[in-house]
C-alpha cells in the first residue's frame, strides 16, 4: 500500500499525467501577465473583444474592460454546433432515487424558454431574481435564464429561514423570486414556498413569486404566484444572449463575514469565467469523456463555480444530486459513482469524515474504479481523511486535489494541477498556487514573514475571478478586504508555508465558522441569539468536532427576571434554526451570568474558545472588570467541566 503522507516515489507515478507544463506557464505569466491572462480569456467565446486586459484602481479591478460576452453562451450556445449538443450536459439523482438525463440541446431550450418568460414579466438586464431552490435542475436552469438576458441572480442556500430571506432580497431589491412547492431533506418534506409566504410580507420589490413543482405539497398560491410549468411551456426556445459588458455583474452571492450582516459578494462575467474556464482545465484536467460529480450545494460558491459554469462551459457531463450523503442509506456517493461511471469525485471532507465512520465494507461493496481523480474543498482535510479517500476510495490509483479558495476569489487558487504539473502530494496542504496568482503570508504589521511560520493568508495581485465589489458597499468591500494589509487581499485564514514551499492552510483567523463546511458569522449568530425575547447578550464560539469540523457553542446571558431551564435551551435553539436554517443549529447552549469582555467591551471569544476546546487561556488581563475574573473564570471552569 502507498504511503503518501511520506511522499514515497510510488506517488510520483499515480500521477503520471502530462508532465510538468505548470513552469514554463508560471514563467509566461511572469514575464507578461497581460498576455497570459488574455489567452486564458481566449478559451471563451466573446462577442467583442476587450479593449484592456486589466484595469486595476487600487482595489477595483476590472478585467476585459470593454469585451463583451455571455455565460449562458458559454455554458450552452457553443457546444450546439459540436458533437457535445446530444451528449449529457446534467444528469439529475433525486433523493427518492427519481434520475433524468438532461443534453446540452435541452438544457438549452429550457433555459431559453424561462429566459423568454423571465422578460414576459419585464426583466431587464441588472434587475436582480432571486432563486431559493432544492438541488433540482431548475436551479442551474434558472441562473443560466438569468446569465441569457443579463439579469444578476441572488442565489439562497435552500435550507436557510424567511428571515435570511427577507434580508438578502430587501438589500438586493429582487423582482421575483423562483422557489419549490417543497424541497426533500432526508426524506421530510422542507415547505419552501411556505417559507417564502412568510418572506414576502417583508419584501416590497418582490412582484412575482414563481413555483416549481417538486414534491406535490399542497400551497397557498396568491395572486403574485405562478406555476413555472404555465409560464415556460408556451414560450420559444430561443432567446438572444445579451451581450454583457466583462463587468457587468453576473451574480449576488451573500455569505458570512465578521459582522451581522452577510456580505453581497458580487462577480462579474469576463474575469470570472475566464479564472474558472482555466482553474477548470488545469485542476480537473477535464475530458470531453469525463463523468464529473461535484457534491457540493449550488446555493454556496462551489455550486455556482463548479457545479453550474465550469463544467457546462468545458461541456462534460455532470451528476447532479439532490440529497445528503448519508440518506437514506450511507453510501449514497458511491452508489452514484458506480451507476453513472463518474471519473472525477470532488466533495467536502465533512463528507468524507461522516462516511468514514461507516467503515470500509460499504465503499468497498461498490464499483469506484471509474474514478480518475478526486477533490476536496471547503476547510482544512485531516492526514488521516486524506489517506482514508486516497486508499479507500481511489485504490491508490487517483491523485487528490486539496482546492483553497473562497466565495470572494470566485475559483479555485491553491490546489495541485494534475492538468499541468506532475508533484509529490502532501496529505493536508493545498500545494501550490495556481498560476498567476501570488500567496503571501504576513505578520500582524503586514510584513512578509518567514517560511515555516504561522501568518495572515494574503493575495497580492488581483486575479480575474476575484469579487467585483460587494453588493451597494464599495466601503466595506475596501475596509474588509484591503485595507488590513496594504496593497493585498486578506483572505482572513491563518496559513504557513513549509520549507519545500507547499502553502498549508490553517483555519480562519477572524469570526467566522465552518460548520460542515459552509460558512457562518459568530457576529450574525450572536444578533439572532439576542433577538429572541428572552436574551440580553450572547457570545458564539465553536468547538472542534470529528465530523463537522466545527460546531457552534454559546454563551447567553438572560434578561433579568427570566429562569435559565433545558426548556429555555431547546426554544432558544429552536429559534436559532427558524431564524437562521437548521445548519445554525448549537451544539450546546450555556447560561451564565456575564460574558468575558475587555476593557473596551470587546467579547473575548478567543478566550471562549479556548475553554471549550480545552486549550490553555492565555492573557487574560484585558478583561473589562477584575473584580469579576474570579468569578468569570469560575463559571468558565464549571461549563469547562460539563463539556
Ligand atoms: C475554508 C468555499 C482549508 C477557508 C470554497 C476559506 C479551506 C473558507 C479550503 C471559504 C481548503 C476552503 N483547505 N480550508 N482546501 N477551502 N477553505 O467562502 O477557511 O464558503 O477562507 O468558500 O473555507 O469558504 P467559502
Amino acid at each position: 500500500m502507498n504511503d503518501p503522507q511520506f511522499g514515497k516515489d510510488e506517488n510520483q507515478e499515480i500521477i503520471s499525467l502530462e508532465g510538468s507544463k505548470i513552469k514554463k506557464i508560471k514563467d509566461e505569466v511572469q514575464k507578461n501577465p497581460n498576455q497570459f491572462w488574455s489567452d486564458c480569456a481566449k478559451n471563451l467565446v466573446w462577442f467583442k473583444e476587450w479593449e484592456q486586459v486589466l484595469d486595476w484602481k487600487y482595489p477595483f479591478a476590472k478585467w476585459f474592460r470593454g469585451g463583451k460576452l455571455n455565460a449562458a453562451y458559454n455554458c450552452l450556445d457553443k457546444h450546439l454546433t459540436t458533437n457535445k449538443k446530444n451528449q449529457a450536459a446534467i444528469i439529475w439523482e433525486g433523493e427518492d432515487g427519481k434520475s433524468v438525463t438532461i443534453t446540452y440541446s435541452q438544457l438549452f431550450r429550457r433555459v431559453n424558454q424561462l429566459a423568454n418568460a423571465f422578460k414576459k414579466m419585464g426583466i431587464e438586464k441588472g434587475d436582480r431574481i432571486t432563486i431559493y431552490l432544492p438541488m433540482i435542475p431548475e436551479l442551474p436552469i434558472s441562473m443560466l435564464a438569468c446569465a441569457r438576458i443579463g439579469a444578476i441572480h441572488s442565489v439562497i442556500f435552500s435550507g436557510f429561514s424567511s428571515q435570511s430571506i427577507i434580508d438578502r432580497v430587501n438589500d438586493a431589491k429582487s423582482k421575483i423570486i423562483v422557489t419549490a412547492d417543497g424541497g426533500y431533506r432526508r426524506g421530510k418534506i422542507v415547505p419552501l414556498k411556505r417559507i417564502v409566504d412568510e418572506a414576502v410580507k417583508h419584501t416590497p420589490s418582490i412582484e412575482k413569486v414563481i413555483v416549481v413543482k417538486r414534491t406535490y405539497e399542497d400551497i397557498i398560491t396568491g395572486e403574485n404566484d405562478v406555476w413555472y410549468e404555465n409560464i415556460v411551456n408556451r414560450e420559444s426556445s430561443f432567446c438572444p444572449s445579451e451581450w454583457m459588458e466583462s463587468n457587468d455583474p453576473l451574480f449576488i452571492l451573500y455569505t458570512s463575514g465578521t459582522t451581522g450582516k452577510p456580505k453581497g459578494v458580487v462577480h462579474g462575467n469576463g474575469g470570472y469565467l475566464t479564472h474558472l474556464y482555466n482553474s477548470a482545465k488545469w485542476v480537473f484536467n477535464f475530458d470531453p469523456t469525463d463523468i464529473f460529480f461535484c457534491t457540493a450545494d449550488i446555493g454556496w460558491i462551489t455550486g455556482h463555480s463548479y457545479v453550474v459554469y465550469a463544467p457546462l462551459m468545458h461541456g462534460v457531463t455532470e451528476v447532479i444530486y439532490e440529497g445528503a450523503p448519508d440518506f437514506p442509506s450511507p453510501d449514497q456517493y458511491w452508489k452514484i459513482v458506480e451507476k453513472n461511471g463518474v471519473t472525477i469525485l470532488y466533495t467536502t471532507p465533512t463528507a468524507l469524515r461522516s462516511y468514514m465512520r461507516y467503515g470500509n465494507e460499504i465503499p468497498n461493496s461498490y464499483d469506484l474504479s471509474s474514478l480518475r481523480l478526486l477533490g476536496t474543498v471547503g476547510e482544512p482535510i485531516n492526514p488521516e481523511v486524506w489517506k482514508w479517500y486516497f486508499n479507500v476510495i481511489g485504490k491508490n490509483n487517483c491523485p487528490i486535489i486539496d482546492t483553497w479558495w473562497q466565495t470572494e476569489t470566485g475559483g479555485i487558487m491553491i490546489s495541485m494541477c494534475p492538468g499541468i504539473e506532475n508533484i509529490k502530494m502532501k496529505p493536508g496542504s493545498g500545494s501550490f498556487s495556481l498560476p498567476g496568482i501570488e500567496i503571501e503570508i504576513v505578520d500582524d504589521k503586514g510584513s512578509r514573514i518567514k517560511d515555516d511560520k504561522k501568518g495572515y493568508l494574503t493575495i497580492k495581485k488581483p486575479w480575474p475571478g476575484m469579487l467585483l465589489s460587494l453588493w451597494n458597499n464599495n466601503e466595506r468591500y475596501k475596509k474588509t478586504y484591503w485595507e488590513k494589509v496594504d496593497n493585498s487581499f486578506f483572505a482572513g485564514d491563518f496559513a504557513y508555508i513549509d520549507k519545500d514551499k507547499y502553502i498549508w492552510i490553517l483555519g480562519r483567523a477572524d469570526d467566522v465558522l465552518k460548520v460542515s463546511g459552509h460558512r457562518l458569522g459568530t457576529i450574525e449568530l450572536e444578533s439572532a441569539f439576542v433577538s429572541h425575547p428572552s436574551i440580553s447578550e450572547a457570545a458564539v464560539t465553536s468547538r472542534s468536532d470529528e465530523i463537522k469540523g466545527e460546531t457552534i457553542i454559546a454563551f447567553l446571558v438572560l434578561k433579568k427576571g427570566i429562569e435559565s431551564s433545558q426548556h429555555l435551551s431547546i426554544e432558544v435553539n429552536e429559534y436559532i434554526k427558524r431564524t437562521i436554517g437548521p445548519i445554525a443549529s448549537a451544539e450546546k447552549i450555556f447560561f451564565v451570568n456575564k460574558l468575558p469582555k475587555t476593557r473596551s467591551g470587546k467579547i473575548m471569544r478567543r478566550l471562549l474558545k479556548s475553554i471549550v476546546n480545552k486549550e490553555t487561556i492565555g492573557d487574560i488581563s484585558t478583561l473589562e472588570d477584575e473584580a469579576s475574573i474570579e468569578e468569570i473564570t469560575h463559571e468558565l471552569d464549571a461549563i469547562n467541566k460539563q463539556i
